[in-house]
């Protein structure tokens, strides 16, 4: 299984940042989109030779069985840096790497809420990408400087949490 991640906390590793891999079975491969080198949306831009990093991101998402996220909230939303990514990764519109791919994401951030604002945010953004949602619990991670040290998550419940909603996520998407 292939699995492409995006990490909104740009430049932290996504891969090592948050527990995916151990929700997932031995042999699963890990690739990160580094949102952090895709310029700003232009549509001009935006050809059959356009930038290098939206191109191999396009790649990436569409040899891809599924893609995780984790994203701050920033002033009750999405992340700059990662709306202009989903911005150029959606084209074509209603037929790019995204059609029908299944996507879970995770909102991580200091404060009691974990980014609930923008959990629905992104669940609006992701539906207009014609993404496949399965129905599956939230994973929000509040108070995050007392649950990661050495850049790895250590809340044992969040850990459950998160492995129980992989589980169902991989059921429901069928990969
Ligand atoms: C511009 C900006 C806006 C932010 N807005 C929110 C917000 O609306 N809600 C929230 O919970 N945290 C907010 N934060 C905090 C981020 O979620 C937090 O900075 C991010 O998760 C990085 O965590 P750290 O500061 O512990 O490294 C904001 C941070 C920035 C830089």
């Amino acid at each position: 299984m292939e699995f492409a991640v995006v990490c909104a906390q740009v430049p932290t590793q996504a891969v090592s940042f948050f527990p995916w891999k151990n929700s997932c079975q031995k042999g699963c491969q890990f690739e990160e989109i580094d949102i952090g080198s895709i310029p700003l949306y232009n549509q001009d831009l935006d050809t059959d030779c356009g930038p290098r990093s939206v191109s191999k991101g396009r790649e990436l998402i569409s040899a891809s069985d599924a893609v995780l996220i984790t994203l701050p909230e920033f002033n009750h939303s999405i992340p700059g840096v990662l709306k202009n990514a989903l911005d150029w990764l959606s084209r074509p519109a209603f037929n790019s790497c995204f059609l029908k791919k299944p996507v879970l994401f995770a909102t991580i951030t200091p404060g009691p809420l974990g980014g609930v604002r923008a959990q629905s945010h992104m669940r609006e953004v992701l539906a207009s990408m014609l993404c496949n949602l399965p129905s599956v619990q939230e994973i929000v991670v509040t108070n995050c400087a007392s649950k990661f040290s050495d850049g790895k998550l250590q809340d044992e419940p969040t850990c459950k949490h998160i492995q129980m909603v992989m589980n169902s996520f991989l059921e429901l998407s069928g990969i």
